[in-house]
């Protein structure tokens, strides 16, 4: 189930444009890079009024159609960076673009794998896009082939490994057709097999077709000969 699409990003604010004559989406060129970010900062606010800078001056560019490892040790800001690429929380400063449709899939599949067996968890997001039943039938099923699900389509999510969970929530950004994956460590929970396994399911996702693009965050080293095409260091 795509998150991203439940939480929409930022408030859209609710006074007239002041320029008619702004450049709608369709005008606007698509540019090569699925992820772009420059001067990234953000800070929270403590109770005591005190100003907490969790990322600063991040900026990175990662190119479509590519898996690229966001690496970095416990606390360094990795999930806060991947939420504002996600439009789950607001920069303080800086500027976001991310190709969309996007999806994020958090960490602990149980926070987002929710519907009672496969085939309706992983169809739950596409009723958005008026579909017929015989598309969403289509969607559901090329998207479980792609992470290797496709056996469990019926399966109760309860009874599904940490790992096949994790799959399933990987199948359901898929079947929405999102251009961009961010993955948020998928992999903590899993033994050796899964792990290994749920990081195939995502290059096999990718494909060959250039258009999809995954940010994986870990902190785990071994993952990162799947990159294959690049790795960001987090220490900022
Ligand atoms: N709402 C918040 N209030 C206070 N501190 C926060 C808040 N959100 C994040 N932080 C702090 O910001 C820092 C970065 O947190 P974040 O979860 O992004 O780290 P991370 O790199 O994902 O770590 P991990 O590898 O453990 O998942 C941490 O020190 C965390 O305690
Ligand atoms: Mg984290």
């Amino acid at each position: 189930m795509n998150l991203c699409s439940l939480l929409p990003a930022f408030t859209p604010p609710l006074v007239p444009p002041l320029h008619a004559n702004l450049p709608s989406r369709s005008d606007v060129p698509e540019k090569a890079e699925a992820i772009e970010c420059e001067n990234l900062s953000y800070s929270i606010t403590t109770r005591q009024r005190k100003l907490v800078p969790i990322l600063k001056d991040c900026s990175l560019s990662v190119p479509s159609g590519q898996l690229w490892m966001l690496l970095g040790p416990n606390g360094c800001g990795k999930s806060t960076l991947l939420k504002i690429l996600a439009g789950l929380l607001k920069p303080t400063n800086g500027t976001v673009y991310v190709k969309r449709p996007k999806s994020f899939v958090f960490q602990n599949p149980d926070h987002q794998v929710v519907m009672p067996t496969v085939e309706a968890d992983v169809a739950f997001g596409l009723g958005k896009f008026n579909l017929t039943p015989d598309e969403v039938r289509s969607r559901v099923s090329k998207s479980l082939e792609a992470v290797g699900m496709s056996k469990y389509m019926q399966r109760p999510v309860q009874t599904l490994s940490g790992g096949q969970k994790q799959r399933v929530a990987i199948a359901g950004a898929l079947a929405e057709a999102c251009k961009v994956l961010l993955l948020d460590e998928l992999t903590t929970f899993l033994d050796e097999n899964d792990q290994f396994g749920v990081i195939k399911a995502v290059k096999n996702s990718l494909g060959d077709s250039g258009d999809v693009t995954a940010l994986w965050v870990t902190h785990r080293l071994e993952e990162l000969e799947y990159a294959g095409w690049g790795t960001l260091y987090g220490r900022w």
